[in-house]
Order: C-alpha cells, then sequence, then structure tokens
C-alpha cells in the first residue's frame, strides 16, 4: 500500500547529522543510561538479572500501573504499551479506520496522522489551527466538517510545532461534539507533562470522553527516545481492540526498555523538573531573539520543546533552510512540511549555548542575504 512521504522525518533524515546548530530536535538533552541512573539513584543488581525473554505480552504490570497511574480513574486494562508514540497512533488506526471512513485530522501536526488514515483509504479532512487565535481550533469550522460518515476526530495537545494547549473548556467543548455523533477521539499527547505554565490544562482526551484514545510516550517528556517505549489509554474495549491488532506486529517491547521506562516514570517529578528548566532557558533564548527581529514573530509556546515562527519575507521555507544550511550548518525544519509555508519549525531545547550561537549567525546571515538579493 502506497503512502506519502514523511516530509519531516525525510528532511531530518536527510540534514538532521551533518548539522552543526540543530534547530530540529524535539527531545530535551536525551539522557545517557548513566545519567539516568544517576539522577535516579538506581541500583542496578536487579537490572542485570533481567532475563532476555519476551516478558509480559502488553508490557509489564509495573509498567502499565505506573502509565495508567498518569491518568484519572484508570488501571492497567486501561493500557497497552507499544513501540513509541507512533507505534500507538499506527495501531488505533490499524484498529478503527477503514475504507470509506471519514476523520478529521487538526494541523500543524505529526503526518502520520493524515497520511496513515489516508493510506487505509479514509476520507481525510484538514482543520487547520488558528494562527490569529494562538493556535487553537475554530470550533464552527470544526461543526461544518463533521457528517455521518465522520468517524474520529485526530489531535495533537499539547501540540507539535505550535507548542498550543488546548483547555479544559476547549478539550470539553470538542468531547461533547464528538459524543453528540459517536465519534472517537486520537489525541496524541507525546509533550502532556511538559507544560510551561502550572495553570495550564494538563487533563487528557482519555480522562474525560469515553471514545477518547491517549497516545504518549517516555520519548519527549523523559527524554528516552531510545527506549521505544509508548502506549495507548483508552476504555477496556478499545484496548482489547487494538491487543487484538497488536499480536502481529508488536508482541512486546524490549524487557530492557520496559525496565527502564519503570525507572523513568517513577522518578517522573525529577526528570520532568530537569526538562522544563532546560525548556524555560531555552524559550528565553528564543523570545530575545524574536524580540530583537522585526522579520519573524511567534505565538509563545505554552507546552513542549518546539515553536512555529513566522516570517514576512517572500521566500519560500524550504528553499530558505536549505540555503541558510548550505551556508551555515544551521538546520531548521520548513513549514511546508507542516502544510504551512512562511513558518519554521525550531526545537529549543538542546544545549543552550548551541541555540544562541545558531539564532545569532542566523540573524547575520538574514541580516547579510535578504539584504543583498532584496527580499527584504
Ligand atoms: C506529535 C508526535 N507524535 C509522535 C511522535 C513519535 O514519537 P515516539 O518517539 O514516541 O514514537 C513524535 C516525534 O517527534 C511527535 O512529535
Amino acid at each position: 500500500m502506497k503512502i506519502d512521504t514523511f516530509k519531516t522525518e525525510e528532511w531530518m533524515n536527510k540534514y538532521e547529522k551533518y548539522a552543526k546548530y540543530d534547530m530540529t530536535c524535539t527531545c530535551v538533552n536525551s539522557f545517557s543510561l548513566e545519567e539516568l541512573f544517576k539522577l535516579t539513584e538506581t541500583d542496578l543488581s536487579d537490572f542485570l538479572k533481567t532475563t532476555l525473554d519476551y516478558g509480559d505480552i502488553t508490557g509489564s504490570d509495573e509498567l502499565k500501573r505506573l502509565i495508567s497511574g498518569l491518568y484519572l480513574n484508570k488501571t492497567p486494562d486501561n493500557v497497552t504499551v507499544t513501540i513509541g508514540t507512533i507505534g500507538a497512533n499506527q495501531l488505533v488506526y490499524l484498529s478503527l479506520l477503514e475504507k470509506g471512513d471519514e476523520v478529521i485530522c487538526v494541523i500543524p501536526t505529526y503526518q502520520q496522522h493524515y497520511s496513515v488514515p489516508k493510506q487505509l483509504g479514509a476520507e481525510v479532512k484538514l482543520l487547520k489551527l488558528k494562527e490569529e487565535l494562538n493556535w487553537h481550533i475554530d470550533f464552527d469550522e470544526l461543526k461544518n466538517l463533521i457528517t455521518d460518515k465522520t468517524k474520529m476526530i485526530i489531535l495533537n495537545n499539547p501540540n507539535n510545532p505550535t507548542g498550543s494547549v488546548m483547555s479544559y473548556d476547549e478539550l470539553h467543548e470538542l468531547t461533547a461534539i464528538a459524543d453528540k455523533y459517536g465519534i472517537y477521539v486520537l489525541c496524541d499527547e507525546v509533550y502532556k507533562g511538559l507544560n510551561h505554565y502550572e495553570t495550564d490544562n494538563k487533563i487528557s482526551i482519555a480522562d474525560i470522553y469515553d471514545r477518547g484514545i491517549s497516545t504518549s510516550s517516555l520519548s519527549k517528556t523523559y527524554s528516552l527516545a531510545g527506549i521505544r517505549v509508548g502506549y495507548v489509554v483508552s476504555n477496556k474495549a478499545i484496548i482489547d481492540e487494538i491487543n487484538h491488532q497488536r499480536q502481529y506486529n508488536t508482541i512486546s517491547v524490549s524487557r530492557i526498555d520496559d525496565y527502564i521506562a519503570c525507572i523513568a516514570l517513577r522518578n517522573g517529578d525529577k526528570i520532568i523538573k530537569r526538562n522544563l528548566k532546560t525548556i524555560l532557558e531555552g524559550k528565553k533564548v528564543l523570545m530575545e531573539w524574536i524580540n530583537s527581529r522585526d522579520d519573524f514573530s511567534v505565538v509563545e509556546p505554552k507546552a513542549g520543546t518546539t515553536a512555529f515562527l513566522k516570517y514576512n519575507f517572500n521566500m519560500n521555507s524550504t528553499e530558505f533552510s536549505e540555503q541558510l544550511f548550505k551556508d551555515t550548518s544551521i538546520l531548521f525544519l520548513p513549514g511546508e512540511a507542516f502544510e504551512f509555508d512562511k513558518h519554521l519549525r525550531i526545537g529549543y531545547c538542546g544545549d543552550i549555548e548551541n541555540l544562541r550561537e545558531g539564532l545569532n549567525i542566523t540573524s547575520n546571515w538574514l541580516d547579510k542575504n535578504l539584504k543583498t538579493a532584496g527580499i527584504n
């Protein structure tokens, strides 16, 4: 079955490893095993006794217990463990969608959310978040897209690339609409837990809606993309249906990964504290840079690790990013890869000095090249 090119992944695979200033990364400084074990004061003797069989097929009891504890009124029966959020999303689509269904996918988002449903034969309607609403949904537009064939609404909250967070009221408005028509809501919550403001909404879709399906992982919030542990949380009937499908493509996740995920979740507060420190420092550097430029603007990101920068000069975002990369080894992600030109995604949560230096060099490059080319 043919599928569209995954534009962000193709871009990163092509350039990321050669970039001196990598502005595309969405993880907060990933842990080494050494740093993780030190921060969490882990005694390794038990770990070394791990038997390398398949382990519990849908995830160890302890892991599912820890994951269910991140949600309201959920038990391990409401959880299945997957290979990353990407595996979780894939299983949801394979389990619940079929040819002829309609889905509404809110963009900008991770491309999997519209290309896989399309590949499965669903009609995909894209609903754009509105920049003038600080990257939130226009609910009238959403209502206009619903028909009697709408099977699923697909969200990513907190949102990559914009860093917007749906409020409690917005989530309720959305689930009230979905409930009226019996529609599933899949919410990719891979940035859950990385809210920049204590007061912003932290509720998951699976907390408030029976047909709500939350997917997430340890990749971003816990800086452990290398263990490839993700999960789906939903009502028991949906989890059973997903497990039925899951037999064919997962068996189990690595026992080593399961073990490390448990360590991280038991120490979630410490890890999130570490990560938020870097996120807020990086955001400060970014906002100072934005304020120093009249050709760039941004809606302040409220969660996660990325922001979606808007520029006002007349150059296509892919061409711009390619030219900048060629001249300076600074890598942004072109907005075109998210179906929004004249934007760039920046991940601002890696090494802070590298970020500061990269942005300064970007400024020099812009001032020199755009003026010379008469673009500004
Ligand atoms: C919104 C979103 N969903 C899913 C993924 C995949 O993450 P994972 O490592 O959990 O598979 C990413 C990775 O960047 C993402 O940004």
